[in-house]
């Protein structure tokens, strides 16, 4: 793959590494997130490291009415960027990700969780279809979860959040998928970052940098939804089938 990947949420650990992929194929990047001194540096890093183009974008999830104008300006500096035929692909990887007591103690934490997750994805995703469908082609890849698989415990609205993304981005395959547009959901298990720093042990746990490359490499093979690390693939199987009575004892 090549052209231009912007990559929204661009200082997640995950987000970083995907980035250094990208780059490493030759693609330019446009880095959006809230961090702009931390974008500065990575793109800097990037463009030295790969000689790519790689460039700061200001991105806030949650501000939905920015994002009309946000996705014109990623579109212009793909266009400027004109690396091979010049596509736009994307990388989701915003989201947050606080503890189901703190939601359940306090609304706005709630809603925050959802509006980052979900309406925020919905929004500037709903922004890029257009731009996707006229230039016909591009991947996006997005990052859901394996929690959004079924409703545990101790993250269901953290995972009914993944679950709202992984049912949107099904639709938008299904629009985009007459434009040549590929739409992947990555089902990810716990991966090593920010995010899950403070969480008891997890099975199955990988790198930043694993987890991209393996993300990369699906990417290139096409659309639709995947678990990463594959190995998340049996076990929600078997956790999507357990009974419901056998599932609601489990402490997970
Ligand atoms: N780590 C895991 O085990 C795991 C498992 C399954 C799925 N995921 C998903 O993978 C994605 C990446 O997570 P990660 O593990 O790399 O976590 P991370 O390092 O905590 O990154 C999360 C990123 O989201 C950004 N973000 C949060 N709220 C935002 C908002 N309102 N507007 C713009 N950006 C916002 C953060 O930006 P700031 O730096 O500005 O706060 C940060 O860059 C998330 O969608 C997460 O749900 C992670």
């Amino acid at each position: 793959m090549s052209d231009t990947w912007l990559i929204l949420g661009a200082s997640s650990a995950v987000a970083r590494a995907f980035a250094r992929e990208a780059a490493s194929h030759g693609a330019a990047l446009l880095l959006a997130g809230r961090d702009m001194e931390d974008l500065e540096h990575q793109a800097a890093d990037l463009a030295i490291r790969h000689g790519v183009s790689a460039q700061p974008m200001r991105f806030e999830a949650r501000d939905l009415a920015s994002h009309a104008g946000f996705i014109a300006e990623c579109r212009q500096e793909a266009e400027k960027n004109g690396a091979g035929r010049g596509l736009l692909n994307v990388f989701l990887a915003f989201g947050v990700m606080p503890e189901q007591a703190e939601a359940d103690a306090d609304p706005a934490v709630a809603a925050g969780m959802v509006e980052a997750n979900f309406t925020g994805a919905a929004s500037v995703l709903g922004a890029l279809g257009p731009v996707l469908e006229a230039q016909r082609g591009g991947t996006v890849v997005a990052l859901g979860s394996v929690a959004g698989d079924r409703g545990r415990k101790r993250n269901f609205l953290y995972g009914a959040t993944k679950a709202a993304l992984l049912v949107y981005l099904q639709g938008y395959a299904a629009r985009l998928s007459g434009a040549g547009v590929r739409v992947l959901c990555i089902k990810a298990g716990p991966v090593d970052t920010g995010m899950t720093w403070a969480l008891p042990k997890l099975p199955f746990m990988a790198s930043p940098r694993q987890f991209a490359a393996a993300a990369w490499r699906r990417a290139g093979t096409g659309g639709g939804s995947a678990y990463l690390p594959v190995v998340w693939w049996p076990v929600m199987t078997i956790i999507r089938l357990l009974p419901t009575p056998v599932f609601n004892k489990l402490n997970i």
